[in-house]
């Protein structure tokens, strides 16, 4: 789908960025910007600031940033034409009938015709449950102890028996077998047209803007498959979708419960736990865990207690961990699942397991104690060396501590003899060795150490350290050339984020500097607009990053550009000291290249001329 740009830039200025996020977020003046908590990952305290100015937001904590689209974009999970739907419409905007590319427009099209296809069918299957042939659905349900309300809410169903009523309802619609085949719901071959799901409760579902993408379906009575899912289609992606997570989104609680299925979700709901969501057919993935990690930095896992859930629990750990998640176990003894305990136990005593879920990495002890005949001496001393080996998984020594505090305690080990052995396993594992898919925490220099955080080559001054943005390939290698580019490409970063923040300084380099100096393409490209937006007073960062959001890396560089906040203005004799210098870099480096690459003898006398005249110059802030 594409949009004009001076349209996107319309619906965009017209947005206030500030308004639209306090939609979302608790905002706090402090200064020229808003400051409050970040919605994109954990935190106490806020480093998520909005600018009015700019029009745009950044993280400081996690580097997020971008402009009022974007927002909408990154929280809502809204396609770019989605977002600016919703803004136009806010505005009062009207957005012209799209130009898109023939493709481009009939992909649209398609998602669309697919969420059509999905929400009638969800209807028609809904309206079944109270039929007289739906009957068997319904009596169902209830015997599950779900309410009409719980059934409404989750918009439950029922397929008939019958082999092809949606296939031919639709068919009634105007819908064409090509569609309909794409939509997953129906098999469609010579030999006949037949509907996927029949004599099965159904279960839609939702992605987080409550839009049908898929239909899981439990058969009546005893068949194979138990529950049958949609196949993944254009609009349903399995390990990037949750079941329960339109809901569960907007919990007040800190932590997720994880589950293993579409009762248990609903079950959990309708007990007041509406922060349940599922991993549906599939088992949970690092997509599923990204996606979690939007709305929550906790999980507790609520999985069968059988030996598949035991596995499933396991293979989650670390996948959540991974992410940044942290998470506890339920223990569901004596049931099987969360539905099971609810309806024996009750919502309280539920709550009460939630209260004693056990952290994650003492149930991967406790599970690892299976495997181990305590009685016999020699598979005891196994296991310990095992737990110890295990421990040596977290890379920092306090924490490691204070696991072993916590397993000593748990498995009634001496906690100095504990200690001891993992110091003698972790010897004994060598220098090289590094716990699995973490940084080396035990000798061999870390890569932090070596990775020197300010700019290449010492280029700022004082006062000016950037906050936020990532110093880019700003590894300090042994001199030479790529320190020297590094050193240039950091000055021009610099001199740009000090004329987007004081576009006074544009005075001051006029004559001097120009977007050709820029030598780096992003910043040439960025240092262009820059300028234009300048000269005709109109200035806008928000408006600029617009242009760089189809390519996720340079949308973030350019982001980090525009929200690098100087700790300080131009004020003191050292800084002002800085800007001159960085400046006169930013020119050097542009004469050099421009030498280099110079076409004639006439040319390259006036490169000499504006490289000697270079030496003399000073620029006066003042
Ligand atoms: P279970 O077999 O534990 O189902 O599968 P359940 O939720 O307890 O089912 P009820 O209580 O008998 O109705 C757990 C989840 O695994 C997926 C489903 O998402 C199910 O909810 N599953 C299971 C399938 O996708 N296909 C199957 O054949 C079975
Ligand atoms: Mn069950």
């Amino acid at each position: 789908m594409y949009y004009p740009d001076d349209v996107v830039e319309e619906v965009r200025s017209r947005s206030d960025i500030v308004d639209i996020i306090s939609g979302y977020v608790k905002l706090q003046k402090k200064g020229s910007s808003y400051f409050g908590l970040c919605p994109f990952h954990h935190e106490k305290s806020p480093s998520f600031s909005v600018s009015p100015n700019k029009q745009m937001y950044y993280c400081f904590g996690c580097g997020a940033g971008g402009n009022v689209i974007t927002f909408l974009m990154e929280y809502e999970n809204y396609t770019f034409p989605e977002a600016l739907k919703v803004l136009a419409d806010r505005a009062g905007v009207e957005l012209p009938k799209q130009e898109m590319s023939k493709e481009a427009k009939a992909q649209a099209d398609l998602r669309t015709t697919l969420l059509e296809i999905n929400k009638l069918a969800a209807n028609y299957f809904h309206y079944q449950l109270k039929q007289p042939h739906g009957r068997i659905g319904y009596e169902y349900l209830s015997r599950r102890g779900l309410s009409d309300d719980t059934i409404r809410h989750f918009g439950l169903g029922f397929a008939n028996k019958t082999s092809d009523d949606l296939y031919r309802y639709l068919k009634s619609k105007g819908y064409q077998d090509g569609i309909l085949k794409e939509s997953g719901l129906f098999s469609i071959s010579e030999r006949g047209s037949w509907d996927k799901f029949w004599n099965r409760v159904m279960f839609p579902i939702m992605d987080t803007n409550n839009r049908v993408i898929g239909f899981g379906g439990r058969v009546m009575g005893e068949g194979e498959p138990k529950y049958l899912n949609s196949p993944e289609t254009k609009l349903f992606d399995k390990s990037r979708n949750l079941y329960g997570l339109n809901y569960a989104r907007t919990t007040r609680e800190k932590y997720f419960l994880i589950c293993e299925g579409y009762m248990d979700v609903i079950a959990m709901h309708q007990a007041g736990f509406t922060n349940a969501v599922a991993s549906l057919g599939t088992a949970f993935t690092t997509q599923h865990a990204s996606l979690m990690k939007r709305y929550t930095s906790q999980v507790i896992l609520t999985y069968d207690s059988d030996d598949a859930g035991v596995k499933a629990a396991l293979r989650a750990i670390p996948i959540l961990k991974e992410v940044g998640i942290s998470c506890k176990v339920l223990n569901m003894k004596p049931y099987k699942d969360p539905d099971e305990f609810i309806k024996n136990l009750g919502a309280d005593a539920f709550r009460e397991r939630i209260r004693e879920a056990k952290n994650s990495f003492l149930f991967e002890i406790e599970i690892l104690k299976r495997g181990y005949d305590l009685e016999d001496p020699e598979q005891k001393t196994n296991f310990y060396t095992a737990v110890a080996r295990k421990l040596l998984e977290f890379p920092d020594a306090l924490e490691r501590d204070n696991y072993i505090q916590a397993v000593s305690r748990e498995q009634f080990i001496n906690y100095q003899d504990l200690k001891q052995l993992v110091s003698r396993t972790a010897a004994r594992l060598g220098p090289a060795w590094t716990p699995a898919g973490q940084q080396s925490g035990y000798g061999g220099t870390s890569s932090a150490q070596q990775r020197g955080t300010g700019p290449g080559g010492g280029e700022s001054g004082p006062g000016y350290a950037r906050e936020g943005a990532a110093p880019d390939g700003a590894v300090r290698r042994g001199g030479g050339r790529q320190e020297k580019a590094d050193g240039a490409k950091q000055s021009q970063r610099l001199l740009l984020t000090w004329l987007i923040e004081e576009p006074r300084l544009f005075d001051k380099i006029r004559g001097i500097i120009t977007p050709e100096d820029f030598r780096e393409g992003l910043y040439h490209e960025v240092a262009q607009m820059v300028f234009d937006g300048y000269a005709s007073g109109n200035l806008s960062p928000a408006g600029i990053l617009n242009h760089f959001i189809n390519d996720e890396e340079q949308y973030k560089e350019v982001a980090a550009l525009f929200n690098a906040s100087l700790k300080e203005s131009l004020g003191s004799e050292e800084q002002k000291k800085a800007f001159s210098e960085t400046v006169i870099k930013v020119r050097k480096n542009s004469l050099d290249e421009a030498s280099r690459t110079a076409a004639d003898i006439g040319q390259l006398q006036e490169i000499i001329k504006a490289q000697s005249a270079l030496k003399t110059l000073h620029i006066s802030l003042d």
